[in-house]
């Protein structure tokens, strides 16, 4: 099991106008587990992959990922795992504009302060496995849509993770794009046997999964 939620309630407060966005949910991904989540626009499916992947805490209930339950660690060191151990793929592309696609690429391994030498290789490698890696010494302006998709999961990649979170990653593409960044995702998990949970609002490109959950109302089905 690399992931166990238990539980898990959200609400926002703002004010005097409370929102429970999050009603009490139990959800667990196996070792090498490919799940999509789908669900109508507010239904909570952001908030509860910001949980999963500790960016936010729950009101209440318990999240444990690759052996450590978030309650008994800093954020920092949430942090630190997720340079390290898993990673996410934002729904708005979050590709540092100055950098250039080399650069982006290796970001959460030049913030976890290694060497170079010991990641360049790697990096030129999931560049290549992702076909983006004619465009290395690009800037993010200068590619597609769908290319620069495919440089933040090659960013999710490089460190290779045991799991990867994704927030609508096909969301901003169109229908030809969106289905070749959907078949890079499956051979990474078969590949590489990465355990990807991501949320999807098209029903085809949940099809790709090996497991789909429906998101309705704060709970999941
Ligand atoms: N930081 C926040 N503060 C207050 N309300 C929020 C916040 N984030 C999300 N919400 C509310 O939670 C609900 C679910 O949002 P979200 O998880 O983004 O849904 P989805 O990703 O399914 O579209 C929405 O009503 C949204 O307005
Ligand atoms: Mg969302």
């Amino acid at each position: 099991m690399v992931l166990e939620a238990k539980g898990i309630k959200k609400e926002f407060t703002n004010g005097e106008v409370s929102n429970l966005v999050l009603k009490g949910i139990d959800f667990n991904v196996d070792d090498g587990e490919f799940v999509a989540i789908v669900g109508e626009s507010g239904s909570g499916k952001s908030t509860l992959l910001y949980i999963l992947a500790g960016i936010d805490r729950p009101t209440e209930g318990s999240v444990v990922l690759l052996g450590k339950n978030f309650a008994d660690i800093s954020d920092k060191e949430i942090a630190q795992m997720r340079r390290n151990d898993f990673s996410f793929v934002y729904q708005f592309d979050n590709l540092v504009p100055n950098l250039t696609v080399y650069e982006n690429i290796v970001l959460p391994l030049v913030l976890d302060k290694k060497k170079e030498s010991e990641y360049k290789t790697q990096a030129e490698d999931v560049a290549k496995y992702l076909g983006i890696d004619s465009a290395l010494k690009k800037f993010p302006a200068q590619l597609s849509g769908g290319e620069q998709q495919r440089v933040a999961i090659a960013r999710a990649l490089v460190t290779n993770p045991k799991v990867i979170f994704l927030d609508e990653p096909t969301g901003s593409l169109d229908k030809e794009r969106g289905k070749q960044v959907m078949e890079l995702l499956k051979s990474i998990n078969k590949d590489k046997g990465v355990a990807l949970v991501m949320i999807t609002h098209s029903q085809a490109h949940a099809e790709y999964a090996s497991r789909i959950v429906k998101m309705e109302d704060g709970l999941l089905g």
